[in-house]
């Protein structure tokens, strides 16, 4: 399954990816990263793993993400033989020009159970709403806000001590074997 992720910053849900498929327990392989973002340490460390790793240019838009560059990026995709695209920590809202070149392949991780806590630092919400539980989602990215329909969740407890610093870590562990698990149901369909 050839893989396409898109991210904006560290990338350790890529790397949570890489280390499945070299664990051979997703059988897949990643054949291009893109970032939004140039500093963004997913792209340093797609390229110290021997990825090929790329930047998109959004001209300058700070969160906007054109449909001409939507169509680039999908081109690009496309070009590169990927089979489903992976969001990772990207911050930009697919839009339809990508959504219409991967119909139902596009996945996104997000750090709440959604539907509760869409958009961004879903585990600040979640501790200043005293949730007492929070996870993670894997969803099909549609063109809504992290609105998708839902492939699978984890949960995890908030503590009465969290800050949104310990919740996010803890989240994170459960993205990290989420994802690639939910990656491998879609090899060989
Ligand atoms: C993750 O918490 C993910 O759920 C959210 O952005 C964060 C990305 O982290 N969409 P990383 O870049 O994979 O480390």
């Amino acid at each position: 399954l050839k893989l396409g992720v898109l991210g904006s910053g560290s990338g350790s849900n890529m790397q949570a990816i890489m280390d499945a498929i070299d664990a051979g327990t997703l059988n897949a392989e990643i054949v291009l990263v893109l970032s939004d973002n140039e500093d963004a340490y997913i792209l340093e460390r797609a390229r110290k793993a021997g990825l090929r790793a790329e930047v998109i240019d959004c001209g300058g838009f700070k969160t906007k993400f054109p449909d001409d560059k939507q169509a680039e990026v999908a081109r690009r995709l496309k070009e590169a033989g990927v089979e489903l695209v992976c969001l990772a920590g990207f911050m930009r809202l697919v839009k339809q020009p990508m959504l219409d070149a991967y119909p139902e392949r596009i996945l996104n991780i997000h750090p709440s159970l959604l539907p509760n806590y869409p958009g961004l630092m879903a585990w600040k919400q979640a501790v200043e709403d005293g949730a007492a539980e929070s996870g993670c989602t894997v969803h099909y990215v549609d063109a809504g806000m992290d609105t998708g329909p839902i492939i699978e969740q984890a949960k995890v407890p908030v503590l009465a001590d969290d800050t949104a610093e310990t919740l996010h870590a803890r989240i994170q562990v459960e993205e990290h074997r989420l994802y690639p698990e939910v990656i491998s149901q879609f090899v060989g369909k």
